[in-house]
């Protein structure tokens, strides 16, 4: 399923030319199709059946408040790591009560304003991450629900920057020591279990990765039984990769599934998951056009207006994004370079791209639905892009172009 398709030779999201969004609202921007958000949803929704679920999106992927709000409207929960992403699910109408909380630094801070709000657990990373959120807890005299993230040490396969259950990553309570520490949560009078939690990398392009980190928290999980530690929710965390390239993940039926089927034997516990980039990775794109054309002897280089700071993605892990021309046209192809304005030779959105180009052409970088605008910046004092939400023929602006004003509002020149 895709929402991105050539009509008579010109790219449409879902009914709308991108040529007609680019000319309303100026490039580069987010455009992102909701019919392709929702229809990742219900894959999920449906694969599950009748096991007792609950899908929790990954707020960093992508985390305006339409997508949020979308989202929530389908029922589904949140995985945040921040105070900031629990104020957008509750400003976008999630529900705290499906809300789960990762991430192994939250400040007390955070603790107050998730436990004030309620939300359905805190996934604890730490013995001193816990023993604070039961003193907090303790304050507020509240009884904050907790599952312990376990670090299974599997090899997920994928860019070790984005690897996460290794015993060598910064992630989670190493598996020896988790008996110990849930030995103490059980002890701690302001901490309640709900669950067992963990997370092993993102864009896995295999399902092995999870089942075999599923066979050891449910060998976990009985282990603790005996303790007579009881386990309401089992959370297996996000992770599932889309294609960009070449790649062939399971698809959202076969990796749920497969969870479902690994897991099966222990229907009490409900099956939490907290997938990003499975859910609106290839509901996105970034729109950019070409300023200038440059060839020399050894490169044609197509500078865009989109860099760097707006896709930190090929910078950062080298990553692959296919870029389309708007409008498909019978011209000679080129080797190209595309290339951002910022100023470091790591700004590219793409190398050795064949593509038929002329100034002022619209190119789409697929597939930036997740970790795209979330992970933009204002290096270069670049305005943020706009972010364009589809839903068949209607075009809403959801979040508009920054203005350098905005950059500089909190700045002070001392007097
Ligand atoms: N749960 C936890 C605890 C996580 O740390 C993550 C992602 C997710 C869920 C969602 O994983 P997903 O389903 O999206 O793979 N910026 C990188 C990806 C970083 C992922 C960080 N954690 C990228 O652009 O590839």
């Amino acid at each position: 399923f895709s929402s991105f398709n050539y009509r008579n030779n010109q790219l449409y999201v879902e009914d709308v030319p991108l040529a007609a969004i680019a000319a309303e609202f100026g490039t580069p921007c987010y455009i992102y199709s909701s019919a392709a958000i929702r229809s990742a949803y219900q894959a999920f929704e449906h694969a599950f059946g009748q096991r007792n679920h609950l899908i929790c999106y990954a707020v960093k992927a992508n985390s305006n408040l339409a997508v949020l709000n979308l989202l929530a409207r389908l029922g589904s929960g949140f995985d945040i790591v921040s105070g900031g992403e629990l104020q957008r699910v509750l400003k976008a109408g999630g529900d705290p009560q499906k809300t789960v909380f990762s991430g192994v630094g939250k400040t007390r801070e955070e603790m107050r304003a998730a436990l004030a709000a309620n939300i359905l657990c805190f996934n604890v990373e730490s013995e001193m991450e816990l023993i604070t959120l039961n003193e907090i807890a303790g304050q507020m005299k509240k009884i904050a629900p907790t599952s312990l993230r376990v670090n299974p040490d599997v090899d997920a396969n994928t860019h070790p920057y984005i690897s996460t259950g290794l015993k060598e990553n910064k992630f989670g309570i190493p598996a020896a020591e988790a008996e110990r520490i849930y030995a103490l949560a059980q002890q701690l009078p302001n901490i309640r279990i709900a669950g067992l939690d963990c997370h092993i990398g993102s864009q896995l392009t295999e399902i092995e990765p999870f089942i075999e980190a599923a066979h050891k928290m449910l060998d976990l999980l009985k282990r603790l039984q005996t303790m007579h530690i009881t386990i309401e929710h089992l959370d297996l965390g996000g992770g599932l990769g889309v294609r960009y390239d070449q790649e062939t993940p399971p698809t959202i039926t076969e990796y749920i599934k497969a969870l479902c089927t690994a897991t099966e034997d222990y229907p009490q516990q409900q099956l939490l998951i907290e997938p990003g980039r499975s859910m609106v990775g290839n509901a996105g794109i970034l729109l950019t056009q070409v300023c200038y054309l440059k060839h020399s002897p050894y490169r044609n280089f197509a500078i865009v207006d989109a860099a760097m700071n707006d896709l930190l993605r090929p910078t950062l892990y080298q990553a692959y994004h296919a870029i389309q021309s708007t409008t498909k046209r019978d011209a000679e192809e080129k080797l190209y370079q595309i290339v951002g304005p910022v100023c470091e030779t790591g700004d590219f959105l793409g190398h050795d791209r064949r593509l038929a180009l002329a100034k002022d052409d619209l190119l789409a970088i697929m597939s930036a639905g997740a970790y795209g605008m979330s992970m933009s910046s204002n290096y270069n004092t670049r305005p943020r892009a706009a972010e364009i939400m589809v839903e068949g023929d209607a075009v809403h602006l959801v979040r508009a172009r920054e203005t350098v004003e905005d950059l500089y509002a909190l700045e002070k020149i001392p007097s």
